[in-house]
């Protein structure tokens, strides 16, 4: 039995040193230590030992088990401390790794041009005002002097919502609403979308962009209207620019006029992009009609105004070299990283 015992205590003792996990090491308790094990099938021959011999093989046997218990730790404890040691050197972070530069948005450059054209306008004394993208029919035409009737209706495509509302046609409401809220003097600018129902080509969208300007006040004339006007395009277009008033229609304006620009591309000698006119078109505007102002509650006898209204497309279009007005609503990276 002694020899029996000292065979199971160095296979174990062998066994152990092979083993690689975890799993292993509980297959060789069970070998070893387990009720169906090696140790334990020695133990139960013991019975037919002599008195004498009993507690001898007793405390060797007891030994052996000891020895196999505190083994089969050593190897438990020793597989642990290597799988961690495999973890943390997994996760070991280098910090001589380049870090992940995180990719910046840049501004739309449909807002860069809309920023520029408000701190222009703000430097000459107009505070902002918003009005509603889908908006009354009232304020879109009627009271700009635009009765269900009128002709003019026709040439803005309008998305009706219902009979009484429509998708904004055109910045101009705002002054309206500026005007039932404010009382003279008014100097707002009203940057905004605004919905026509044209198709798309690379000249025309559904929705595009204007601004809106606005002045009202005791003795405004049209040379407040020309000198405004002026210092905002020579602060856009460059102080060379000259700035042509030709007369035109808007039912809200009396008299009205069409503002070009000396071709910023040709200086005035005709080229592509002015389609050899040398001159480009930039925003139509006018004297308040009285009949507007009347429709807000200002008396036309003591008040006069001037108004406005440019495209802001055309403005990033010619500012930026672009030619074809679709690259602003697309969202395609590759065209906006370039601003
Ligand atoms: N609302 C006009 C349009 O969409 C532009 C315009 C013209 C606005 C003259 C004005 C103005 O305020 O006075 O074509």
């Amino acid at each position: 039995m002694k020899e029996q015992l000292s065979s199971i205590k160095q296979s174990a003792e062998k066994a152990l040193s092979g083993a690689i996990d975890l799993n292993e090491i509980e297959n060789l308790r069970v070998k070893f230590l387990g009720k169906k094990g090696d140790l334990t099938s020695v133990m139960k021959g013991m019975g037919k030992l002599s008195n004498e011999e009993r507690p001898i093989i007793g405390k060797l046997a007891n030994e052996v088990r000891t020895f196999i218990e505190c083994a089969l730790d050593e190897k438990k404890d020793a597989l642990l401390k290597k799988a961690k040691a495999a973890k943390l050197e997994l996760e070991t972070v280098d910090v001589g790794l380049p870090g992940k530069i995180p990719s910046t948005g840049k501004r739309h450059p449909m807002t860069t041009v809309i920023d520029d054209l408000n701190e222009i306008f703000i430097g000459m004394g107009f505070t902002i005002a918003e009005g509603p993208e889908v908006e009354l029919d009232y304020y879109n035409f009627e009271a700009l002097n635009l009765p269900p009737d009128h002709p003019a209706r026709d040439t803005q495509d309008t998305f009706y919502i219902n009979e009484n509302t429509v998708l904004r046609t055109q910045t101009s409401p705002v002054q309206i609403r500026v005007m039932e809220n404010q009382k003279p003097p008014v100097r707002i600018i009203s940057p905004g979308r605004v919905y026509r129902s044209d198709a798309v080509d690379a000249t025309h969208s559904p929705v595009f962009h204007q601004m809106e300007g606005l002045v009202v006040d005791e003795g405004i004339t049209m040379a407040d209207l020309k000198g405004t006007l002026e210092v905002f395009i020579k602060k856009l277009y460059g102080e060379d620019t000259k700035v042509r008033f030709r007369p035109h229609h808007f039912p809200f304006t009396e008299p009205s006029a069409e503002v070009d620009i000396s071709c910023f591309n040709c200086g005035g000698e005709g080229c592509r992009i002015c389609k050899g006119e040398g001159w480009i078109e930039i925003l139509g505007c006018g004297m308040v009609h009285p009949k507007v102002l009347e429709n807000c509650g200002i008396d036309p006898d003591k008040y006069s105004g001037f108004a406005f209204g440019i495209g802001l497309e055309r403005v990033a279009m010619f500012r930026y070299g672009i030619d074809d007005l679709r690259l602003f609503y697309e969202n395609d990276l590759g065209f906006l990283k370039q601003f």
